[in-house]
């Protein structure tokens, strides 16, 4: 794919654009040469359907519901942007997050791999509109956010079609080291969501502890919390719109008009329908 007409810039690997900061050579590598464990986890997103959430989630699973002093970035780093044998002295559990679709994965075909992941989508208007405010940095200065919806479709954005990665994730749903749960289950089910996180990674906690997660990884407390708030990438916002900017279901209608509504509802019946991937959009 050529560049040069491209609103932002980077370069594709399988034709998925990829961050400046990421190179198809450190992809491959990754993908190649990196040694997973048992207890590794991934925390596996297309960009903005909670990521961050989930990362806090699964570090205070780690420490039994107590901050231990670590931010999430630390506590599980972004592996996209690290080389195969950087993580090597990492202590275990190790955790890690990833934006990269399910065929480029870090550390091989999850299918074949000893590791555990956790991948977590979010309807795709509110992700697009939370993306929207993200990128601002990223993007042609002052983009109207329907020139963005275009290019969202498009999938000239970083890591790609966002149907496609949602899509290329889902259908590993039944593999038992691969965990699929959504960013409006996660809000409107908390406790029970992280629950099964919890169970999943094999630590049965107690539902105190459990609550005690629930009540941490709150958007409130998150948002005041400098190890899990991300503040550092405040700086790629929309002025005004911290990284924890307003943690809701539906705000994809502040900036959805009825047409483009419609159309992403055509696009998901196309493209999603048949593996029985469906959305939530109501608070
Ligand atoms: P909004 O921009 O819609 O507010 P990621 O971590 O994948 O980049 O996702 C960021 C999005 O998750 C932002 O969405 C952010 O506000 C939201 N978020 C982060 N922590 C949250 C929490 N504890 N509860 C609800 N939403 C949260």
């Amino acid at each position: 794919k050529g560049q040069d007409d491209k609103p932002i810039t980077g370069e594709y690997i399988d034709g998925v654009l990829l961050p400046t900061l990421i190179k198809p050579g450190d992809v491959v590598a990754l993908r190649q040469e990196l040694k997973l464990r048992e207890t590794d986890v991934f925390v596996a997103t297309f960009p903005k359907c909670g990521t961050t959430w989930t990362q806090q989630i699964v570090k205070l699973i780690w420490s039994g519901g107590r901050e231990d002093g670590r931010d999430v970035d630390e506590a599980l780093p972004w592996i996209d942007v690290t080389k195969p044998h950087e993580l090597d002295d990492m202590p275990s559990p190790r955790g890690f997050k990833t934006h990269l679709p399910y065929h480029l994965c870090p550390g091989g075909d999850p299918r074949q791999s000893p590791a555990k992941y956790i991948y977590v989508y979010r309807n795709p208007k509110d992700t697009m509109v939370s993306n929207y405010h993200f990128s601002v940095k990223f993007l042609p200065e002052d983009m109207p956010w329907s020139n963005y919806y275009k290019m969202m479709l498009s999938g000239d954005v970083y890591f790609g079609n966002i149907f496609d990665h949602m899509r290329g994730w889902y259908i590993h749903k039944d593999l038992p080291n691969v965990l699929i749960i959504s960013y409006e289950m996660l809000k409107k089910d908390s406790f029970n969501m992280i629950k099964k996180i919890s169970d999943f990674l094999g630590y049965q906690l107690q539902d105190d502890v459990i609550a005690d997660i629930t009540k941490l990884t709150s958007f409130e407390k998150m948002r005041g919390n400098e190890l899990a708030n991300n503040s550092w990438m405040d700086k790629y916002r929309r002025e005004g719109a911290g990284f924890m900017r307003k943690g809701v279901i539906g705000d994809w209608k502040s900036l959805f008009s009825e047409e483009e509504s419609i159309e992403i509802d055509e696009i998901i019946k196309e493209k999603l329908s048949d593996i029985g991937l469906v959305f939530d959009y109501d608070p």
